[in-house]
């Protein structure tokens, strides 16, 4: 099996090529910021970015990353952008119980990574894939424009 890379380190590891990334980062590598919600890419909170696109985990086989540049929340505070949109959320207080919030974040930073200044649709957009059970969408639409605006 080859390496991965995540967060900037390689780790090779010995499971089947099959196996959902999300597994391998949360179960064999100990990155448990990533979350597990509903296994068939429908709720994103087990969002990381792969070469810099927003990538549902739980459905993304090792063997499909292997030699791509993985980042995961424990890591999203060493790129600028991730920062901002890191500190806006704090200033908004998004959070409310937490679990989709990572998965919110990964695909927000994306978003802002590509689109400096996103309009409503395209915030909409990109940010369809991840449902918040606490219903912070509001914050967090907010939180992205305060982070674009700070950029
Ligand atoms: S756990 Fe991957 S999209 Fe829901
Ligand atoms: S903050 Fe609770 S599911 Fe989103």
């Amino acid at each position: 099996m080859p390496a991965l890379t995540v967060n900037g380190k390689s780790h090779s590891l010995d499971v089947p090529p099959d196996m959902p990334l999300l597994w391998a980062l949360r179960d064999v590598i100990g990155l448990t910021g990533t979350k597990f919600g509903c296994g068939i890419a429908a709720c994103g909170a087990c969002t990381v970015h792969v070469d810099g696109q927003p990538t549902r985990s739980c459905v993304t086989p090792v063997s499909a990353v292997a030699g791509k540049k993985i980042v995961t929340i424990e890591a999203l505070d060493q790129d600028p952008v991730g920062r901002k949109v890191q500190a806006a959320w704090r200033e908004v207080d998004v959070v409310q119980c937490g679990y989709c919030q990572s998965g919110q974040i990964m695909s927000a930073a994306a978003l802002l990574a590509t689109q400096p200044r996103p309009s409503d649709a395209d915030i909409d957009a990109a940010m369809a894939g991840n449902i918040c059970r606490c219903g912070t969408y509001g914050r967090i639409r907010t939180a992205i424009k305060r982070a674009a605006e700070s950029t």
